[in-house]
């Protein structure tokens, strides 16, 4: 243990951040399989989207919600220092994550910000990309800190 040791524990443990990264996965899965179908219908098609894009934004505010209150990464910080510029970069990264789903949410509507559907595919591929390089990066930074804990710290 390091001299610091006044962080409360954590009330969320990895695995349950990694059960809860299983499911944002099934998501982006939903979401590509969707933007990868050929579909002649326009209309289902954009409405199908709407509907998996507002379960996506509602699943990823709790995982966050979860990730940045839970303790864990806070804990992580603290007791590998050199880890809290990559775990706040990717707390940083959750309103920017929820903003390009909302563009893309607004992107739906027949109004000035609506997007055609080949825009619509490629806003979601680069949405898809982005959170998988999201949960990559805290997936990684929480397996480094398992191995200070296998490794010794020092
Ligand atoms: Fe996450």
């Amino acid at each position: 243990m390091g001299a610091n040791e006044q962080a409360d524990s954590p009330t969320i443990s990895r695995e349950e951040i990694l059960e809860d990264h299983r499911h944002v996965r099934a998501s982006l899965e939903d979401l590509e399989k969707h933007i990868g179908q050929e579909t002649a219908d326009e209309g289902p098609w954009r409405d199908h989207l709407k509907g998996l894009l507002s379960d996506f934004e509602e699943r990823l505010k709790k995982h966050f919600k979860f990730e940045e209150e839970g303790g864990l990464f806070e804990q992580l910080k603290e007791e590998a220092p050199r880890l809290a510029n990559r775990v706040d970069k990717i707390f940083a990264d959750h309103p920017a994550i929820l903003a390009q789903l909302q563009k893309l949410s607004g992107g739906l509507s027949t109004g000035p910000s609506g997007m055609s559907m080949s825009v619509l595919i490629e806003e979601t591929s680069k949405l898809i990309t982005h959170v998988r390089e999201h949960e990559a990066e805290e997936n990684d930074i929480m397996m480094g800190a398992l191995w200070d804990d296998v490794g010794g710290r020092g």
